[in-house]
C-alpha cells in the first residue's frame, strides 16, 4: 500500500523555518538548523555524497548492515520497523529482507522531514515489496514521534550516523523521546560514525568534487526560495572543521566578501563581514563507551554492537529496558 501521512505541511514548514531563520540569522554567531538542507535537490545531492569515494559512513555501514542484518531480524523478531530520517532507505532494504525472509515483518513506517526523498524512497519500496504494507510519515522526528504506530515488537532505526547531525543536549532529549515511544523490550538500531584520524574525516565532508560544498550552500537556495531572500550562494565558501575538543566535524559557510543580505520574507536584514562564517551542520563523532553511556541514560541496554572490519563506524542494537 503507498501511502503518506503528513505531519509537516507546507504551512507548518513555512511557519517552523521562518522561527528557524529568524533566529539564527540574528544571533551574533550565525547558524542555520541542518534539516533545512533537504529540499528534492538537497536530498539528491546527499545522495551523491553517499556514493563520494571520501564519504565512507555509507559504505561502512552497509557492510556491518550485509554482515548483521540476519543477526538483527533473529534478536528483533520485529512486527513493525519504523526509520527515522530515512531518506532513500536503501541500506535498509538489508534489513527487510533479513525480516521478511524470517517472516515477522508486516509494515515499515519511514519518516523524514523530505517529503520528495520520502515519497520517492515509498514508491520504490512499494514495488520492490508488494507484501509489505509501507507507510512514510513527512515529519520532523524531533517534533512528530508520537504519530509512531503503536506497540508490538517494533524497531526503530536510526541510520546514516544522523545522530551525530543533532547538539548533545538535543540528542540527549532525543534518545529519551525515542525511548518514551517504545514499550519495554521493543528495539532501537543506532549507527554512529566513529572518532577517528582527522585526515580521514574531514575529506568525507569537503570532498574533492565539491558535491558537499554544493549540498552545503543548498541551504542558501532553500532561504533564497521559500522566503524571498537575496542570498548569493557563490559568495560562501564551504568549510568543514574536525573540532578536536568537542569531537564533532562543524560545517560552516563563510562569507567571501562584506555583503548585506535582504529576507524579505522576513522583514529581515542580515549583514556579513568578509571572513565571517555561519554555522550550518555539526556531524558528531563518538567513542563507543559514549555512545552506550548515553543510550544507557535514556532508558536503553546495548545489547550488540558491531564494527566495519576498518574500525570507521558502528551499530548499536539496543533494547528499552
Ligand atoms: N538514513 C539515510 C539518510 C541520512 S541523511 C542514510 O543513512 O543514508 C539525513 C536524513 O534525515 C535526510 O533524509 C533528511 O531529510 C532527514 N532529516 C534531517 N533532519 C530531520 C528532522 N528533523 N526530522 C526528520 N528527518 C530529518
Ligand atoms: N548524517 C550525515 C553525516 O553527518 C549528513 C551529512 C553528510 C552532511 N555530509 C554532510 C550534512 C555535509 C551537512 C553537510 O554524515
Amino acid at each position: 500500500m503507498n501511502d503518506l501521512e503528513i505531519h509537516l505541511d507546507e504551512r507548518d514548514l513555512a511557519a517552523s523555518l521562518r522561527a528557524d531563520v529568524t533566529a539564527g540569522l540574528t544571533a551574533p554567531a550565525k547558524w542555520l538548523p541542518p534539516k533545512w538542507f533537504y529540499d528534492a535537490r538537497g536530498s539528491e545531492l546527499f545522495e551523491e555524497i553517499t556514493r563520494l569515494p571520501e564519504y565512507y559512513p555509507t559504505r561502512a555501514e552497509r557492510a556491518i548492515l550485509t554482515a548483521r542484518a540476519g543477526d538483527i531480524a533473529r534478536i528483533t523478531e520485529a512486527k513493525t520497523m519504523v526509520e527515522l530520517g530515512s531518506g532513500s532507505s536503501e541500506k535498509t532494504r538489508l534489513l527487510l529482507d533479513a525480516l521478511l525472509a524470517q517472516g515477522t515483518l508486516g509494515a515499515f513506517v519511514p519518516l523524514d522531514v523530505s517529503a520528495s526523498a520520502l515519497a520517492d524512497a515509498v514508491a520504490r519500496l512499494d514495488a520492490a515489496y508488494p507484501a509489505l504494507s509501507v507507510r512514510g510519515i513527512v515529519g520532523d522526528y524531533t517534533r512528530h514521534l508520537r504519530h509512531l504506530p503503536d506497540g508490538g515488537s517494533r524497531l526503530i532505526a536510526f541510520l546514516g550516523g544522523t545522530i551525530g547531525n543533532l547538539l548533545p543536549a538535543e540528542r540527549a532529549t532525543f534518545l529519551r523521546d525515542v525511548r518514551g515511544v517504545l514499550d519495554d523490550g521493543e528495539w532501537l538500531l543506532l549507527g554512529a560514525d566513529l572518532v577517528k584520524d582527522p585526515a580521514v574525516l574531514v575529506p568525507a565532508y569537503d570532498d574533492a568534487a565539491g558535491v558537499t560544498a554544493d549540498f552545503n550552500r543548498n541551504v542558501l537556495r532553500v532561504i533564497n526560495g521559500h522566503l524571498d531572500a537575496t542570498f548569493d550562494p557563490g559568495l560562501f565558501a564551504h568549510v568543514a572543521v574536525w573540532d578536536a575538543s568537542n569531537e564533532w566535524i562543524e560545517m560552516r559557510l563563510r562569507a567571501t566578501e562584506t555583503m548585506r543580505v535582504s529576507v524579505r520574507g522576513l522583514g529581515l536584514e542580515v549583514d556579513f563581514a568578509r571572513g565571517e562564517t555561519l554555522r550550518t551542520e555539526i556531524s558528531a563523532k563518538f567513542r563507543p563507551e559514549r555512545l552506550e553511556s548515553e543510550l544507557a541514560d535514556a532508558g536503553f541496554r546495548v545489547r550488540h554492537r558491531w564494527t566495519d572490519d576498518d574500525g570507521l563506524f558502528t551499530v548499536a542494537l539496543a533494547q528499552a529496558a
